[in-house]
């Protein structure tokens, strides 16, 4: 192994820790920290094995006590943990945020995401740790170290927006959830996934960023092979949000009565958006087709033309006709 990055890895891990003796032991960190955590609903249990914690609200305060147990600055500045400035005067890049460290699939910590408490626009909500030699964002799920086993299991990858309703949705028992952590869907992402079991369904928010992600990236986990579903949640939830509301229960029921394929899914969207107008209606097609190009497998693809053909009110012919154009398009 890499002398470096496994100095790397060791910083992070004393970093996670760090963070967390800070809110389970300190005034600061209980009052501020820990109070948030409960007072969104996270038990103890969860809050433990997530390794959850809080960055006292000062300059340096774990740069300081690195320096003290005998970190190499170095490896603190080349995991983002600590920023230098203006060559000279150091401080911590997480100062008065609640914690949520970021697992490899193997377990070991590589980067950080930091919740403001403030609710000022001004602050950006979260702030995450910079690629590193062993953070690189577009390879990493949030929850993979933790949902990897249940993935296998239960075959299904529930993938969701964010570290909260990671966190939620494992605490109501169903522990095959990762999350992208806003960044749109990478191949790396989808293919990491693949590797536990062939099925994602997707449970982005309800809101009208979270539809359109879920529209986009989609086409790519098509590619490589992967079954998708979607779900959504109304008024503006989001997993953590419903779960933390309604219970684990309904969470579920609403899970298993509103799955739908991505295909299906993404045509009923569109044909909303396209009313009667019979151009747009023209691009739906289109746009459907091409997503049904990209499943490799012929038999489910032929089910998925049945099934917009009849959505779409349109003779199956016309699809499998548009849809040979664009495969002999690509040879
Ligand atoms: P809560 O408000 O704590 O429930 O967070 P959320 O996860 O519901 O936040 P949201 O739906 O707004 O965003 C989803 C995910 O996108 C978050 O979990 C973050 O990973 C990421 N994200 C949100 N806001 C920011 C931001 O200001 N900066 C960065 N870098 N990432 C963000
Ligand atoms: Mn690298
Ligand atoms: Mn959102
Ligand atoms: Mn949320
Ligand atoms: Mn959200």
């Amino acid at each position: 192994v890499n002398d470096r990055r496994e100095s790397l890895y060791i910083v992070s891990g004393w970093a996670a820790k760090f963070f967390h003796q800070q809110m389970m032991e300190t005034d600061e960190g209980k009052s501020i920290g820990l109070s948030y955590f409960k007072e969104r609903g996270f038990r103890d249990d969860i809050i433990k094995k997530f390794e959850l914690g809080y960055s006292p609200d000062v300059w340096d305060a774990l740069t300081q006590q690195g320096i003290k147990e005998g970190y190499n600055i170095q490896f603190l500045e080349d995991t983002g943990l600590t920023i230098r400035k203006d060559n000279e005067k150091l401080y911590d890049r997480f100062r008065g945020r609640v914690m949520f460290p970021i697992h490899s699939f193997t377990g070991r910590v590589i980067g950080f995401g930091g919740r403001t408490l403030k609710t000022d626009k001004a602050v950006p909500k979260y702030v995450n740790s910079p690629e590193s030699d062993i953070y690189h964002k577009s390879n990493v799920l949030y929850g993979l170290f933790f949902a990897k086993k249940s993935m296998r299991d239960e075959d299904n990858c529930y993938l969701v927006e964010g570290y909260a309703d990671v966190l939620s949705v494992h605490q109501a028992g169903v522990e095959n959830v990762v999350a992208s952590s806003g960044t749109s869907l990478t191949i790396e992402q989808i293919r990491m996934i693949g590797r536990f079991t062939k099925n994602i369904t997707i449970l982005y928010d309800g809101d009208e960023a979270g539809i359109k992600a879920s529209l986009r990236g989609l086409d790519m986990i098509l590619e490589e092979g992967l079954n998708v579903k979607v779900v959504n949640f109304p008024d503006s939830h989001d997993p953590d949000s419903y779960v933390q509301k309604f219970g684990s229960a309904a969470f579920k029921t609403h899970i298993d009565q509103n799955k739908k394929d991505f295909i299906l899914y993404k045509t009923g969207i569109l044909l909303k958006d396209a009313g009667n107008d019979p151009i747009k209606r023209a691009g739906i097609i289109r746009e459907v087709v091409e997503s049904i190009a990209k499943i490799p497998d012929g038999i489910k693809a032929s089910v998925f033309v049945r099934e917009c053909s009849s959505l779409l009110q349109i003779e199956e012919r016309v699809l499998i006709s548009e849809l040979n154009k664009i495969r002999l398009g690509k040879i």
